[in-house]
């Protein structure tokens, strides 16, 4: 019998719940969510605007191009998120910026334990700086959160909502449960008992294909040599 896993949930804050939908319906979000172990819910920023006219965004003091997302919506998305938290565990909230520190397998590990996740997209310029300060204050004047900014490269997105739908996948892995076969991740590129080491290449059939073989260590049916093929392919160079 499987162990009881403890679920996750996660609020997105986003202007465009709809670039979500498809991810979803996907493994290994949707099979996270069949089973319980992953409660997903979007939070729309248009319904925090500060006006009836839907106004969530202001010009850059001190000038320059685009939009920055005002701090009241922002925060105020962000309470309601917090409102939505499952149990009384701290809640980890991630602004979504170009200018974060870089996403990894470390990041992804961390954050699949926790319990409440609060992914912020940001669009436009950027958001607010001084959401992010009132927040990242060491003694939180939002009880029990932890708060940090995350990239997921060092290239320009139009927004968040892509590199959420990266950290939604990659830490749904990680969710004991979510994947079927559990030994697939044990031997994935990043594993990290296997720190800076991606996985060797694969073969599949046929054989051969447009002259190349599949290496014969690999259809010698000899595990020891099998083995000693894959370390030797594995590449550590990273
Ligand atoms: Cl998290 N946001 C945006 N807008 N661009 C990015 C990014 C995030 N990570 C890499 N580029």
């Amino acid at each position: 019998m499987l162990k009881k896993a403890s679920s996750l949930h996660i609020s997105v804050i986003t202007l465009f719940p709809d670039i979500f939908t498809a991810h979803l319906t996907h493994l290994p979000i949707s099979r996270a969510v069949e089973k319980g172990l992953l409660q997903i819910d979007f939070i729309n920023l248009r319904d925090f605007a500060i006006d009836k006219r839907g106004t969530v965004d202001s010009l850059p003091y001190g000038g320059g191009p685009g939009m920055i997302l005002r701090p009241e919506p922002i925060f105020d998305a962000i309470k309601s998120g917090l409102d939505k938290t499952l149990t009384d565990e701290p809640a980890d909230i991630i602004f979504l910026t170009p200018k974060g520190k870089t996403y990894n397998q470390a990041t992804a590990v961390q954050l699949s334990t926790a319990k409440n996740l609060i992914l912020v997209c940001g669009r436009y310029e950027g958001i607010d700086q001084r959401v992010m300060d009132y927040l990242i204050n060491p003694i939180s004047p939002i009880a029990s959160t932890r708060t940090q900014e995350i990239s997921i490269g060092n290239y320009v997105l139009s927004g968040g909502e892509v590199a959420s739908m990266a950290i939604i996948e990659s830490v749904t892995r990680l969710i004991p449960g979510a994947i079927e076969n559990q030994e697939a991740l044990a031997n994935e590129s990043f594993n990290l008992n296997q720190p800076n080491q991606t996985e060797h290449p694969q073969y599949s059939r046929p054989e051969e294909w447009r002259g190349l073989r599949v290496p014969a260590e690999l259809l010698s049916g000899h595990h020891e040599n099998i083995k000693r093929w894959k370390g030797a392919n594995s590449d550590s160079s990273l």
